[in-house]
């Protein structure tokens, strides 16, 4: 197997470091970086765009869906979401966005929706794609999968920290409260709850440098390669 076709998965809760890591680890070995995360956020802001009320996200049928533009458009290092054939930027990660996604994202058709996208980007290119469900439901297959987790003080300071948002007591408290709300909403759903796929390496961050986490996770990339394994000899 060649470095260039890999296919790694990073799955684990809100702030938990998946996105800034996959990013990292996808360009020291030269893959694509996709962020399944975007995809749901963008949906949302479509949503939130056109005025549905949020109590209507759970009846959404597939066509309406269909009708949303949304597509991933190749760009260095990874892969941008359009929506409307326009780029979206900043406001993807809009408190509004965050607040209304995870709603969104535990509604079946909205997941439906989404899963040809994500995974014909993977047959041309090797990808690290981060996630919720990259490594349970998207890619099963993956060459390596991986579940990064921290404590959650830890994921609610650097998420204030990302955002260049106050982290005293009472700011992360506060952001604690709202990540909890978040990993509950993803962990109790019935379709595609956030699990750690059974054959994936758990890495906690907590007391880790970004260094040594993406050093981990990009030394057991290559030595996958060296001893040629595949997805199904990973998961056999
Ligand atoms: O970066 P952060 O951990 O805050 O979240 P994200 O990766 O941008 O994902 C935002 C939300 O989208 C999550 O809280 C999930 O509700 C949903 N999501 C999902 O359900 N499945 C995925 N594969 C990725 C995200």
């Amino acid at each position: 197997m060649n470095v260039s076709r890999l296919l790694i998965t990073i799955d684990g809760p809100a702030g938990s470091g998946k996105s800034t890591t996959a990013r990292e680890v996808a360009r020291v070995l030269g893959l694509a970086h996709l962020d399944s995360g975007a995809l749901y956020r963008a949906l949302t802001l479509a949503l939130l765009r056109t005025g549905t009320p949020e109590e209507e996200w759970e009846g959404l049928e597939a066509g309406t869906l269909e009708d949303l533009d949304i597509a991933l458009e190749p760009r260095e290092g990874g892969f941008e979401v359009l929506l409307e054939g326009e780029s979206v930027g900043p406001e993807l990660r809009s408190f509004e966005v965050t607040r209304g996604v995870s709603r969104l994202a535990g509604v079946a058709a909205v997941r439906r929706r989404l899963i040809d996208l994500q995974r014909s980007v993977a047959e041309e290119v090797g990808i690290v794609a981060d996630g919720r469900d990259m490594g349970t439901v998207i890619f099963p297959h993956a060459h390596l999968k991986v579940f990064l987790t921290a404590s959650l003080a830890e994921r609610a300071r650097r998420r204030l920290l990302q955002e260049a948002r106050p982290a005293d007591p009472a700011g992360v408290r506060e952001e604690i409260e709202r990540i909890r709300q978040r990993d509950e909403a993803d962990a109790g759903r019935e379709i595609a709850p956030l699990r750690r796929p059974p054959d994936a390496i758990e890495i906690d961050t907590t007391s880790l440098t970004f260094e040594e986490q993406v050093g981990r996770i990009v030394l057991e990339a290559r030595r996958r390669v060296a001893e040629g394994l595949t997805g199904e000899d990973c998961a056999g």
